[in-house]
This record gives C-alpha cells, sequence and structure tokens, in this order.
C-alpha cells in the first residue's frame, strides 16, 4: 500500500472539552449491535486478527478488518483469508471490501457473510493513487450513481449490514449526494472520514461536513478523524450529533484509547494512562494474540511497527530500534521489549523480568 508506517503520528486535537455524551448502543442488525458505538477503523496491514482482538479486549465496541478485494473473497484466495480470518470471539467483526463491480461486491459480500462477518464495509474513501487510478476507494465518490447499484446488489446477496465508509469528498465535498445513493440503496451505516481525498491527511478533521451529513439523512453516521481520546471523542459526538466515532491512527500503540472512551461514556472515570507494568502486560497479551495467528517468521515481520508505535517517543524507542532487525522467535520479542521498558524505567525491578535471548521461558503459556 506503500503506507509509511514509520511516519504515521497520532492525530491532535486541542480545544474545549464539551459535556459527557450520552451515545446508546448502535443497532445495525440482530447480529450487529455495537456497544459502546466506538469502532476500531479498517487500516491496511495493521486492523489484523491480534489487533483487532486486542482492541476489542480493550473495549471497541466493533472491529474492522482491512480492505480486502472483491475478487480475492469470491475466490478464497489465500492472501484474502488470511486478511480477514475471522475468529469467534473478536465478534462482532466487520469486514471491508473493495471494488467497483456491483455484481463482484455482492459476490464478494456473500463469501464475507459465509465466513462469519457480522456486517460488510465498502471501501469508498482510500485516497492511494495505486487504488483510485482502476475506479476504486475514492472514486466512487465520483460516480453516485455505481454507488447505488453496488449497495442494491450488495444488500439483496446478503442478511447482514451492509455500510460504507467514505470521504467528505474528492476535492469539493459531495457526499451527501453519495450518502443519499448509498442510503437508497439500502445501505444500513457511512462512516465519514471529515477530509477530502485531496486533502489525505493535512489539516484538522471537518466537524461541519459531518453534522450536515447527519442532518441529510436518515441512515446511521460514525464520525471518524483525529478522534484520538475521550475529549476528542466527546467533541465528535457533540459537535456532529453522530451516531458513533471511529479510531484509527489513535489505536496505535494505544489500544487503551477504547477503555477509556468507553468508561467515559458509561459515565465511569476514565482510566489512568497505563502504568509500565500493565503496558508490558498488554504488549505480551498482543504477542500470545500473534502467534496464536501467524507463525513466529511472520510474527516477527509483522509486530515491529506495533512495537514502535508502544514505544514512540519514549527513550526506550532508541534502545527497541536497535533490537528490531535480528528478531527470530517469541523470546526475542519479549526481550526487546524488556530492553524498551528497562530504557524507560531504569528500575531493576523490569530488568529482573527481563529474558536471556534466545532461553525458552514460556511466557505465552503463563
Ligand atoms: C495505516 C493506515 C491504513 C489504513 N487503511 C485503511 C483501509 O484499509 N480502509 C479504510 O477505509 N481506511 C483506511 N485507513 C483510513 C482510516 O481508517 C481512517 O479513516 C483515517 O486514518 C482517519 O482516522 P484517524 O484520524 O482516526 O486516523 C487507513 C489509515 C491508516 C493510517
Amino acid at each position: 500500500m506503500g503506507i509509511p508506517f514509520d511516519k504515521l503520528t497520532p492525530p491532535r486535537w486541542g480545544g474545549e472539552v464539551p459535556e459527557r455524551v450520552d451515545a446508546p448502543p448502535l443497532v445495525l442488525g440482530p447480529q450487529c449491535v455495537i456497544e459502546p458505538p466506538v469502532i476500531l477503523s479498517p487500516m491496511a496491514a495493521v486492523t489484523n486478527p491480534p489487533f483487532r482482538k486486542i482492541c476489542r479486549e480493550m473495549g471497541a465496541g466493533l472491529v474492522v478488518t482491512e480492505m480486502v478485494s472483491a475478487q480475492g473473497l469470491i475466490h478464497r484466495a489465500p492472501k484474502a483469508m488470511s486478511l480477514v480470518d475471522l475468529q469467534p470471539d473478536e465478534a462482532p467483526v466487520a469486514v471491508q471490501i473493495y471494488g467497483k463491480d456491483p455484481e463482484e461486491m455482492a459476490r464478494g459480500a456473500k463469501v464475507a457473510e459465509e465466513l462469519g462477518a457480522h456486517a460488510v464495509d465498502v471501501n469508498m474513501g482510500c485516497p492511494m493513487r495505486k487504488v483510485v487510478s482502476s475506479g476504486h476507494g475514492a472514486a466512487l465518490l465520483l460516480d453516485p450513481g455505481r454507488v447505488r447499484e453496488i449497495f442494491e446488489a450488495m444488500s439483496d446477496a446478503v442478511d447482514i449490514p451492509v455500510t460504507g465508509k467514505t470521504r467528505a469528498g474528492w476535492e469539493d465535498t459531495n457526499v451527501i449526494e453519495v450518502a443519499q445513493a448509498m442510503q437508497e440503496g439500502g445501505a444500513a451505516a457511512l462512516t465519514i472520514h471529515g477530509r477530502t481525498r485531496s486533502d489525505m491527511y493535512d489539516g484538522h478533521v471537518d466537524l461541519a461536513v459531518i453534522s450536515e451529513l447527519v442532518r441529510s439523512v436518515d441512515i446511521k453516521v460514525i464520525g471518524n478523524g483525529d478522534v484520538c481520546d475521550w475529549k476528542s471523542a466527546r467533541r465528535m459526538f457533540d459537535i456532529t450529533g453522530c451516531d458513533g466515532v471511529m479510531v484509527a491512527r489513535g489505536a496505535l500503540g494505544n489500544p487503551w484509547v477504547f477503555q477509556e472512551i468507553a468508561a467515559d461514556m458509561a459515565a465511569l472515570s476514565v482510566p489512568p494512562r497505563p502504568s509500565l507494568e500493565e503496558k508490558r502486560a498488554t504488549i505480551l497479551r498482543h504477542i500470545e494474540l500473534y502467534v496464536e495467528s501467524f507463525d513466529a517468521r511472520r510474527m516477527c515481520l509483522e509486530i515491529r511497527k506495533h512495537l514502535l508505535w508502544y514505544f514512540r517517543g519514549t527513550p526506550g524507542e532508541k534502545i527497541l530500534r536497535r533490537r528490531l532487525s535480528g528478531l527470530k522467535s517469541i523470546d526475542d520479542v519479549i526481550w526487546a521489549v524488556d530492553a524498551a521498558i528497562e530504557g524507560n524505567t531504569g528500575i531493576e525491578e523490569v530488568a529482573a523480568k527481563s529474558h536471556p535471548r534466545g532461553k525458552n521461558v514460556g511466557v505465552m503459556g503463563a
């Protein structure tokens, strides 16, 4: 996808903090009750089963796979199957599909339903040149007629809710026209990332356009863009009147964001930032989930970016970077994590828990 993972930084959003918002569960269907209405965004090469699971455990009301092609699903191509790989204990989970042909999208949605998805989501927001140049992703914003046909075909094909995720427009804002086409086609909900395709990730998300959309359609609207903590979640709900929020960059190295937003929405006190010990426990859980899903080689390769996000901006980050190149086993990964934690504390206690590289410490079974 050409996404510069190393350069991804969490969004920042300052300003006034509104009163707590009462946001009821978002009900899209009998099997798809999103409670709390706080969702892990689809993210290519990120929202794999281990990350989806850890975010569910932290309180996300729904998790979404990364985008997978309709054709890949139809042919049950090994790559598509491994991107989806739905696990019963992550429910509810939505599969995001990209494509442009209504019949193919319908067949892809049927396969996702057979695989156990609780909803299917249409990618109408990916801005990457490689994707839009073939008419997929955000390019669909240019063709509301096709959008309606896609939703009609998909809604006829499956019993689960069909949703779409889009941007405010291509260059100018035209999301309302697109949303009306989705609604006519039978969509159950729409997520809007309040930036246009040309904005990419620049500037701040446009809350006014989300708010206007909420007032213009009858289907549920999920607000997305720059939500990174309980305060920004409150602001998204309060200013736009949306029915749910979706979090992407704010969850990288920070699955606790869901716990925090969920607590605030339930009128509970927001838990403090995790201590280093809690952070270590969550990272070990993340590693454990990786081990359940992938072999050691793939785990060592894919978990690096997550580890860097967990330690981003801390003294341990440098230490971690030095150790990432030689990872070959679970013990190597834990050794790198403990070195980074030690770098953040200098506390003997944590050092005592670190493991000599290569020694089988059986932490995963603990
Ligand atoms: C690494 C990465 C991968 C992404 N992949 C997808 C994707 O597969 N499908 C999609 O609809 N959006 C994708 N997005 C966009 C996000 O879901 C989200 O709309 C965007 O990051 C704005 O939300 P945020 O401000 O919470 O990050 C991706 C974003 C990032 C950072």
